[in-house]
């Protein structure tokens, strides 16, 4: 006898996984109408059209007519930080560039210096009811970076604070050492990398505090020479890879992450044409950030053209204090399709299965026989609502391994 029965599902609508999709695939959805999902323990042991189904079930619940779609997968977040970044939106709104703010020491630097002396306590309090934001608006899988620490030792606190939060949610934290920023001067930078691969990749990797690396590769950060060696560190511990890059400048990221095989390169804004072909002939998963196109005004990445060109993309918010103050997962795949050229359909695949690949969790972003029921209920019967509607969270219900969520 199964245990629960969900019916009056008006759309039932999944990118065919597992991800990553690519190029035209991506606008590829499965839409069952009128399905039912049978539940056991938590995990999917059958789901189609309702007028399939002739098992027993202990217990039935009408979802009234209205999609379900699978929890989406957020694969960028900067989810835990300090104070605030106020002072940076009155002066970039005032005409100053985010460059700029950074390279006078405030900006990312100012959220280090608010952050790096909190107790990991005090960040995953305060963290907590961002990462519940995000599951509001439908993410059922997250990823949650450090990288305003600076200090291997703030570093580590941060990353302890991800493995709290973890703890105090349903949701499926994914965690990731960020490299962020660096000294200018070369012989500082270099001690600092030094101690990132003697010190802070081996603990982080030892004590299983994360399972990949990102690095910030741009003029004000580190460049690409420095990176390839905090990269080939994390790898030697056996922590997948990633970067941020082609945000500001080209200056190596993009090929560098191409090279060695990351798992996605993030950001993007500045790929030009040649460097689209190159990501669509890598594995990599391009994870464009609309919501940074929208905050800082800024060129948006072009997903249009990288999936013209045969890549696979995914989207998401990264939700961060100064570049994207985007809290709900929901609106960055709304955003894509307004900002980086993406269709509706391929915006959900964005942000499921691709996202999910771009995190190393094939299972995730998927509603099949045999995975946990991780899905959310919409407000209405048609599933476009979601990447349709701005400003009004369409999203009614999440279910997280197949319990209810209060949203
Ligand atoms: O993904 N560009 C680098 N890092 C973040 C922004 C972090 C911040 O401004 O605090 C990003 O945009
Ligand atoms: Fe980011």
């Amino acid at each position: 006898m199964t245990d629960l029965l969900l019916t009056g599902i008006s759309q039932l609508v999944t990118a065919p996984g597992p991800g990553p999709r690519r190029g035209s695939a991506m606008g590829i959805l499965n839409i069952t109408r009128d399905a039912a999902i049978a539940i056991n323990a938590g995990t999917i042991a059958w789901l189609g059209p309702r007028s399939e189904w002739s098992g027993q079930v202990k217990e039935t619940i009408d979802l009234g007519g209205c999609a379900v779609l699978p929890g989406l997968v957020d694969p960028h977040t900067h989810a835990v930080w300090a104070g605030d970044r106020l002072a940076d939106f009155e002066a970039h709104s005032a005409g100053v560039a985010y460059e700029e703010i950074l390279s006078a020491g405030g900006g990312i630097w100012h959220t280090i210096r608010q952050t790096a002396d909190k107790t990991s306590e005090e960040t995953a309090a305060l963290a907590l009811p961002r990462i519940e934001a995000l599951i509001r608006s439908g993410a059922t899988t997250i990823e949650v970076k450090s990288g305003y620490g600076y200090t291997p030792e703030a570093e580590l606190r941060m990353l302890e604070a991800i493995k709290l939060l973890a703890a105090r949610t349903r949701a499926r934290l994914v965690p990731t050492l960020l490299i962020h920023i660096c000294p200018e001067e070369r012989r500082a930078r270099e001690e600092y990398r030094d101690r990132i691969c003697s010190e802070l990749i081996p603990e982080a990797a030892r004590r299983e505090l994360a399972v990949a690396v990102d690095i910030f590769v741009e003029h004000h950060a580190w460049n690409a020479e420095d990176a390839a060696i905090i990269l080939g560190c994390a790898r030697s511990h056996g922590l997948d890879i990633k970067l941020h890059t082609e945000q500001f400048q080209r200056i190596g990221g993009l090929e560098l992450g191409l090279r060695l095989g990351a798992l996605s390169i993030d950001h993007l804004e500045v790929c030009s044409p040649e460097q689209c072909r190159a990501v669509a002939a890598s594995s990599t998963i391009a994870v464009i950030l609309p919501g940074v196109s929208l905050h800082l005004g800024l060129a948006a990445a072009p997903g249009r053209a990288l999936i013209d060109a045969g890549a696979a993309v995914a989207v998401g918010t990264d939700l961060n204090p100064g570049s994207s103050p985007v809290f709900a997962t929901a609106v960055a795949m709304a955003l894509s399709v307004r900002l980086n050229g993406l269709t509706a359909q391929e915006a959900l695949t964005a942000a499921t299965v691709n996202a999910a690949a771009a995190l190393g969790r094939p299972e995730a972003g998927r509603l099949e026989i045999g995975l946990p029921v991780d899905l959310i209920v919409l407000e209405g019967p048609d599933w476009r609502d979601l990447p349709y509607t701005l400003g009004k969270n369409m999203v009614r219900e999440v279910w997280l391994a197949g319990r209810r969520q209060n949203v």
